[in-house]
């Protein structure tokens, strides 16, 4: 049978100007920027002021087509990952095809949380490898701001805005492009990373109390810390394995922005020096799904990606969801 990859041909993103510091976060909780740097290796985040999750969005989309070469007229479908919508309903990505001016083709968006990045190219590589669609748009996009409690000095350090992009195309070499990908959820861990959806009074029970805060993402960070020094190695291991790729093989491994001890944990496992392990969650935090993509792009922009290197890209949070995919360049 005939071998469709999906290859990385683009990538993009759109950065809020707005910096939110530590010394910042000091005035507004009783934290300080030794805490938040020893515990998080956060520095700073991005906050996008008075600015929607699909202007992001279409930010990171527009930079990802230009340096893809590609125009929107071309694109199969298109895939916004977000935790973050403007809406529960119309969705960001249908938004994004009229803003784009696209084809009116399939326009979704994918709600797993910091994973979204991850399962979102999970997707596209099945619609490419389905021969269903040549050229796929992933974004992620985030204002994290927005659903932040900015009294809850264990979350509120953490988490910035941002978005990023890839645009995947059909190709028939096999050696590059997506190896493999690998995505799961455990459900039992729902409640570590929790925000409720509409958070209004229900006519129909009226018994039920509404709490003022439920719309705040809350967490139990140290329980999301063990879930992700389990799933982080399954994910990554078993992406290898369906790649048939080796550890030593590895250029780089892009994990999600979360807490600096998994990259520790990715590092020693798979024997990898420190750097090979790419972080820049010091300037923007954990921006969920975008992360991974922001890295990316940085990299790309950076020059610190070249032909033939094999990436690892890994996921994990809410859901609890984690995942990973090959990616080779
Ligand atoms: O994106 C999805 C995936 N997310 C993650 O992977 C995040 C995972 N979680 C983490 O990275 C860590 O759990 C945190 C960085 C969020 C917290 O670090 P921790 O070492 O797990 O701290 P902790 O929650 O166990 O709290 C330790 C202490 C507590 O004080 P006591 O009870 O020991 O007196 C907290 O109240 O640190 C206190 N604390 C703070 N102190 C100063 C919590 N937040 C702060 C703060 N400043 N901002």
């Amino acid at each position: 049978m005939e071998i469709i990859n999906s290859q990385l041909i683009g990538t993009g993103s759109c950065i809020p100007d707005f910096i939110l510091t530590n010394a910042m976060l000091e005035q507004m909780v009783d934290t300080s920027d030794e805490w938040i740097v020893k515990r998080t290796g956060v520095r700073e985040r991005r906050i996008a002021k008075n600015t929607h999750t699909w202007e992001l969005a279409l930010g990171a989309a527009q930079d990802a087509l230009q340096d893809a070469g590609v125009s929107a007229e071309e694109l199969d479908l298109i895939l916004v990952s977000t935790c973050t919508p403007d809406n529960n309903t119309p969705n960001t990505a249908s938004i994004l095809q009229d803003k784009l001016g696209a084809r009116q083709v399939g326009a979704m968006d994918i709600n797993n949380a910091c994973t979204g990045f991850v399962s979102a190219t999970d997707i596209a590589d099945s619609y490419i490898k389905a021969g269903k669609a040549k050229t796929v748009l992933v974004v992620s996009a985030e204002t994290l701001h927005r659903i932040v409690d900015y009294t809850d000095r264990s979350t509120c350090i953490l988490f910035g805005d941002g978005a990023a992009a890839a645009v995947y195309r059909a190709t028939e070499n096999e050696n590059v492009g997506i190896q493999s990908t690998f995505v799961a959820a455990d459900g039992s861990g729902a409640d570590y990373l929790h925000m409720q959806a509409l958070p209004v009074e229900d006519p129909f029970a009226p018994e039920r109390p509404v709490d003022p805060k439920a719309r705040f993402l809350k967490m139990q960070g140290a329980a999301v810390v063990r879930f992700t020094a389990r799933a982080v190695p399954l994910a990554i291991d078993t992406a290898l394995q369906r790649a048939g790729v080796a550890a030593e093989e590895i250029d780089w491994v892009v994990p999600h922005q979360a807490n600096l001890r998994i990259l520790d944990v990715i590092a020693k496992r798979y024997h990898l020096p420190r750097e090979k392990v790419y972080v820049n969650m010091e300037y923007f935090g954990n921006t969920s799904s975008a992360s991974v993509p922001i890295c990316l792009d940085e990299m790309r922009k950076k020059g610190l990606l070249s032909e033939g290197q094999t990436i690892v890209c890994t996921g994990f949070g809410a859901g609890l969801t984690y995942g990973a995919f090959v990616l080779k360049l």
